[in-house]
């Protein structure tokens, strides 16, 4: 058993910051919500914060508890979803129509059962050529900037304004994995970079190109906060089918566009070197009706085809990996 003070839920937050600040909090507990009360476990049995002090058994900080549903009451919980994405101390939850009147409950119950965890938004779709989420902030702090860390690089970005998606993260670990030391990469649709920094790490150099503005100005600040040399890349506000390219032609090319990407593969094809790789990144029927085969010009062969996620009931993220053979 161990001290809880209980607090009314509108006072919830400015007590946490009391108990925080003054090491009242013990750490190594959950938050308990009961109606309209939330209960802060303590380090010791009093403190000077207007509240209930209550003894019970703590919630333990364990991975399993960490199920923020725990929070929420019975109705609620079983529509809740499982899964959110994380982009730093953001968490971006897509939500269903019905669940729409207990999104604040669903933010509330995330932000107490994470600690991490600073601001609450509900995913509203991606939309437009940027690929750029709308976000509405549901709970916590109201911003759209963090610091995300995947596979040992930091990438910066305000969410509202770029596409970021951590769920690509083993997608990039892969490539980096198969990319070998002083490739020359272009990353085509390159965002703020995640794939183009990770390539760069491996000591390839990247040619990385995006048509949003902003999404360059994220790039830059993320390769160097990954302590990228300059001279290892190379980064171009440009729609890549208006880029116009010298003789250089590419070991490996990444098209991660996966909404319109297929019409941009022949200008991949002129620029990828002998025996180089495209990875194209598309929205395909999960059932196999679509063939990459069919946009393959003479000398070019798909070695592999991935699932990368799933996109819509009838439809997945595919990653097709295409071969240039020796001429
Ligand atoms: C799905 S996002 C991928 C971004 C990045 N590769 C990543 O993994 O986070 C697609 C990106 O392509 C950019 N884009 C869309 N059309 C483009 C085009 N025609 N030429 C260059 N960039 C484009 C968007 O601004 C967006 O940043």
């Amino acid at each position: 058993m161990i001290s809880h003070l209980r607090v009314k839920r509108d006072k919830a937050e400015e007590a946490k910051d009391f108990l925080k600040i003054n090491g009242y909090l013990n750490g190594d507990y959950l938050p308990i919500k009961e109606d309209g009360f939330v209960l802060w476990p303590l380090n010791l049995d009093s403190v000077p914060f207007e509240g209930t002090i209550v003894r019970c058994d703590g919630v333990s900080y364990t991975k399993h508890s960490r199920d923020y549903r725990s929070n929420l009451s019975n109705e609620v919980r079983i529509m809740a979803p499982r899964s959110f994405d994380i982009f730093g101390d953001i968490a971006i939850l897509r939500l269903v129509d019905d669940l729409d009147k207990h999104k604040v409950e669903i933010a509330d119950a995330l932000l107490l059962s994470h600690k991490n965890i600073r601001t609450v938004c509900v995913d509203l779709g991606v939309k437009g050529d940027f690929r750029i989420r709308e976000l509405e902030i549901i709970s916590g702090v109201p911003n759209f900037i963090s610091i995300h860390k995947e596979n040992g690089v930091k990438f910066s970005a305000d969410i509202s304004k770029v596409y970021f998606s951590p769920r690509l993260a083993t997608e990039r670990e892969r490539l980096y994995s198969l990319a070998e030391k002083g490739e020359v990469i272009l990353d085509a649709f390159a965002g703020v970079a995640p794939f183009s920094i990770l390539l760069a790490k491996k000591g390839c150099n990247v040619l990385s190109l995006d048509s949003n503005p902003d999404a360059k100005k994220w790039a830059l600040k993320n390769f160097k906060l990954n302590d990228i040399s300059s001279k290892q890349y190379s980064y171009y506000n440009s729609k890549f089918e208006e880029y116009v390219f010298g003789n250089e032609k590419f070991d490996r090319i990444i098209m991660n566009n996966p909404t319109n990407s297929l019409i941009y593969l022949d200008k991949a094809m002129n620029l990828v070197a002998e025996e180089g790789v495209i990875h194209l990144y598309l929205i395909a029927p999960k059932e196999d009706s679509f063939a990459i085969s069919d946009h393959l010009r003479f000398g070019y062969e798909c070695t592999g085809k991935k699932e990368v996620h799933a996109y819509s009931p009838s439809s997945s993220l595919f990653v097709f990996d295409i071969k240039r053979n020796p001429n």
